[in-house]
């Protein structure tokens, strides 16, 4: 076992094409999986088993349900996965998404390893030093299986937190209201997740609130506020925190009561503005200027000929998965991303292993708290310039992550040099 974990070392440090045509299950599978970590800070190790399997309902589940269980630790463990996939013949992986996992357990079924097909297993290991709301969800054929249920949260908390949490998904397979007593004064933290395709509206009503993390990131000293709608990204995940008042609050998602707390849900106004995200929080430090690097990614779609039939290709720079251009990068650069829409279509954006730092939208810099996101979503005719530190080397995916949009071509690697 210790040859082999020295080779998957001396792979991981090695150039990308050969990472990717020697980088196979059986060499990173559940024997190496441990060795890999020799170097790294290893905290107390947090162990989860996922077994994907279809349901009798249609959906595909991790341990028979959908979403999956909540994978919860705290900051400074080792996280430790074992994914079994029973009878899903389409084959699945984990991806955690918006963690900065080391790029082996990123879960990319074809790039950092191969599907986890029936009847076999695979072993994710990473150290939880960031805290925070993230999720997790097949990698295999992903439009198919996360619409059908393989997804689950990821949650790493800070410490113990007092007071109530409530997960709320977006997700076709989600739905109904609930409620909940909670006694006034208590405080709650609401973590959204956007595990669906489009972009979903939240309303918060009966209570002032702050919106305090953005896919997993604290934001600076936010201000309280009401009335307001959230647009969560597909793939994006909000921190939303109040203290419970006395009277009931409810939460709505595009326009459907979801959740009341100490009230059964009732009706929920819609038409209120979107928060501007770009104005909100503290003002926080000036972005960085200069860069080491430029990338230009442009999003758009071709009309082409797909199995005889015509159809839309969404394209990145013209081509498409897998001939789009490569994002190349070196480790320690500081890289600025422009991210141009010329489609009529949003697309929501998402890069592996990392986080960006929003720099402008539509050439308008946040004035607000900084905004570090995995998941934003450049609307049609939108230019989003982003800061990317490359921190985290390997062959990376970055895509949109309306699921079909990316299974339709768009997808691109980022890739150390
Ligand atoms: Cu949420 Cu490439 O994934
Ligand atoms: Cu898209």
């Amino acid at each position: 076992p210790v040859a082999v974990g020295l080779l998957v070392a001396a792979l991981l440090a090695g150039p990308g094409s050969a990472l990717l045509s020697t980088f196979t299950a059986p060499l990173h599978g559940v024997d190496a999986a441990p060795l890999r970590l020799a170097s790294a800070a290893l905290g107390p190790v947090s162990r989860f088993e996922l077994t994907a399997s279809r349901l009798a309902s249609g959906a595909w589940g991790f341990n028979a349900q959908t979403p999956g269980p909540v994978l919860r630790a705290s900051k400074g463990d080792t996280v430790e996965v074992l994914l079994r996939n029973t009878d899903i013949e389409e084959g699945v992986t984990l991806h955690f998404h918006g963690y900065p996992v080391p790029n082996g357990d990123d879960g990319t079924a074809g790039v950092t390893q191969e599907a986890v097909m029936p009847g076999q297993q695979f072993v994710y290991r990473f150290a939880a030093d960031k805290a925070g709301t993230f999720w997790y969800h097949t990698h295999q054929v992903s439009h198919a299986g996360v619409k059908k249920g393989l997804f689950g949260a990821l949650i790493i908390q800070e410490r113990p937190e007092p007071g109530e949490e409530v997960l709320i998904f977006a997700h076709r397979l989600v739905t109904g209201a609930a409620s909940r007593q909670v006694a006034a004064g208590t405080p709650v933290t609401l973590r959204l997740i956007n595990a669906d395709d489009v972009t979903h509206r939240f309303l918060l009503t009966g209570v002032s609130w702050r919106l305090s993390a953005v896919d997993g990131t604290d934001l600076i000293d936010p201000g309280p506020v009401a009335g307001k709608a959230l647009r969560l990204a597909a793939g994006g995940r909000y921190d939303v925190t109040f203290t419970m008042p006395e009277g009931a609050v409810q939460l709505g998602v595009d326009g459907q009561p979801r959740l009341g707390l100490s009230a059964p849900a009732s009706a929920v106004e819609m038409g209120v503005p979107d928060l501007d995200l770009f104005g909100y929080g503290k003002p926080g430090t000036a972005a960085p200027v200069a860069f080491d690097r430029s990338h230009t990614v442009v999003l758009d779609r071709q009309l082409r000929l797909m199995g005889g039939l015509p159809g839309y290709a969404y394209t990145v720079n013209g081509r498409t998965w897998p001939q789009a251009p490569e994002l190349i990068v070196r480790k320690g650069e500081l890289v600025k991303l422009t991210v141009v829409n010329r489609d009529r279509e949003a697309h929501p954006m998402h890069p592996h292993g990392h986080q960006v730092l929003v720099l402008s939208r539509n050439g308008i810099a946040p004035t607000g708290s900084p905004l570090w996101m995995d998941s934003y979503e450049v609307l049609p005719g939108e230019t989003w310039e982003v800061a990317l530190r490359a921190d985290n080397p390997g062959v990376w995916m970055a895509h949109c992550h309306n699921l079909k949009h990316a299974a339709q071509g768009m997808m691109l690697h980022i890739r150390y040099e």
